[in-house]
């Protein structure tokens, strides 16, 4: 059984734990304060997932997610996550984090970033462009449900969608395109991690982060992005959807 540590249980956690639960997975889930935060959201999701310290799902990860935001200092399980996989699924938005310079400059992006603070471990960035919280704007009442549940659909549907993946580690981006396929998603290819601002906020794929994208689609949509448009949504004042 393979299981998954999901360090922060936000909106992007929490939902990510309910569907790989659903899909199989076990799940240990932490938030930055302690497990005793978290029985609820564990006895709602069930016997395959428990909560720990971010160290102890670090440890008992085959591979983790960081699902909160980058900043500067994070404090995070390094050694526990050496030589995993470790998905990040940040858009970084300055209303929210705060301006770094180098990405503001097109010099890197925040998701190599998050691997100079993870240097032994496989850094992939993947699921930032897929709503995890619910729809306050309905058309129809199924609207309500999180992208990430919505619009899942077995391999081979003529309306399955497709999800971005990159990484400097071609085994990162297998492993993440294993997952996605196991919870309803097609992969595409966008690496390595230096091009992954193609698929940020402001970028012609991003738009469909609600209804999302066939794998034609999201090809062409990653070729289509401009980062000099990014560089100015991640400048944006207001909260945007993820
Ligand atoms: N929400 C979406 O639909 C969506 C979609 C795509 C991508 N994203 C991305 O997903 C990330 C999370 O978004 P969110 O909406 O879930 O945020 P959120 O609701 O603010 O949740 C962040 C979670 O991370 C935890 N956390 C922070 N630092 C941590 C650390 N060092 N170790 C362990 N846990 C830590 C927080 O714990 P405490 O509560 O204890 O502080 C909290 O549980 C963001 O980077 C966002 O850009 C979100």
């Amino acid at each position: 059984m393979t299981t998954i540590g999901i360090l922060g249980a936000g909106q992007a956690g929490t939902t990510l734990a309910r569907v790989a639960t659903a899909a199989g997975y076990d799940v240990v889930i932490a938030n930055s304060r302690g497990p005793e935060t978290l029985q609820r959201l564990v006895k709602d999701l069930g016997p395959r997932a428990r909560a720990a310290y971010a160290a102890e799902a670090a440890a008992a990860a085959d591979f983790a997610v960081t699902a909160f935001p980058y900043a500067p200092g994070d404090r995070l399980p390094v050694q526990e996550l050496a030589g995993k996989v470790v998905i990040d699924n940040n858009n970084y938005m300055v209303w929210r984090d705060g301006n770094f310079p180098d990405v503001d400059a097109g010099l890197k992006t925040i998701h190599e970033l998050r691997q100079e603070q993870l240097p032994a471990s496989k850094v992939v960035k993947a699921f930032n462009h897929v709503q995890f919280h619910e729809r306050f704007h309905l058309r129809v009442p199924s609207d309500a449900l999180p992208a990430i549940i919505r619009l899942a659909r077995p391999a081979g549907a003529p309306d399955r969608k497709a999800l971005a993946v990159s990484s400097d580690y071609p085994e990162a981006v297998e492993l993440v395109t294993r997952f996605y396929d196991d919870l309803g998603f097609d992969a595409v290819d966008n690496s390595p991690l230096s091009e992954s601002w193609r698929s940020s906020p402001g970028t012609p794929m991003w738009r469909h982060h609600v209804d999302g994208q066939s794998r034609e689609e999201l090809i062409r949509n990653l070729q289509r992005a401009q980062r000099s448009v990014i560089a100015a949504a991640a400048q944006a004042k207001g909260p945007s959807p993820a």
